[in-house]
């Protein structure tokens, strides 16, 4: 009994996938290795194919499809998004390689309340292919970066970033899975971060509180 009354007190996080899931894994772990005191309410994809839904059943998180295009427009199925994240009170909507942009419908409601992880340092490569966009640009030092998300896409106040140094003749493939396991110990430590009131937006700022 008790354990179930902690397990409801503890701060609920719904994280949106679409598609393999690693950064909900690592969030998962970090639950259960107590790494992270949060709770996953939900997890909610956008594509019925999203290896993450996979996962979220497997670890008894209540997993949603819910598919745009039984919508008549963005602001509806973000609405319905919404609603859904609303069935319990959520500290944060963490994104997880979520493929659309959100609009100010959602980004307007959940204000400073999303966090999203995106595999460079922004504010270089911004978008989908950031990791061979580095790549191709020929810089020398790529990372990883998470940050709050605001109106514009990849562009939100920055609560952690990393570098990861890329090595002569790496391949996109051998990069990407580098840029992963930084990811992975990454976005639990900041969602910790943010879910224990260490951070303050302050301007394009993040700041630390203690
Ligand atoms: C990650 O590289 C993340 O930075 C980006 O999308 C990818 C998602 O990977 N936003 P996964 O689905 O968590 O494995």
């Amino acid at each position: 009994m008790m354990v179930r009354a902690d397990h409801l007190m503890r701060p609920t996080i719904v994280v949106l996938c679409s598609g393999q899931g690693t950064n909900l894994q690592a969030i998962l772990r970090a639950i259960q290795t107590k790494r992270l005191r949060a709770r996953v309410a939900c997890v909610i994809s956008d594509r019925a194919d999203a290896y993450a839904l996979a996962r979220a059943r497997q670890a008894k998180v209540p997993a949603h499809h819910i598919d745009p295009a039984r919508f008549p427009d963005r602001a509806s199925y973000e609405r319905a998004l919404i609603a859904l994240c609303e069935q319990e009170t959520v500290r944060l909507v963490c994104l997880a390689g979520f493929m659309r942009v959100l609009s100010p419908v959602f980004v307007t409601h959940f204000r400073n309340r999303i966090l999203n992880i995106h595999p460079a340092l922004l504010p270089a490569f911004p978008g989908a292919h950031a990791v061979r966009d580095a790549l191709r640009w020929g810089v020398k030092v790529t990372g990883v970066t998470v940050h709050f998300v605001d109106e514009h896409v990849d562009h939100g106040p920055i609560v952690l970033q990393e570098a990861v140094p890329i090595r002569p003749g790496e391949t996109e493939s051998q990069l990407l899975t580098r840029i992963h396991q930084r990811e992975h110990r990454l976005y639990p430590e900041a969602i910790r971060w943010v879910l224990a009131g260490h951070t303050k937006i302050v301007g394009r700022s993040v700041k630390k509180v203690s």
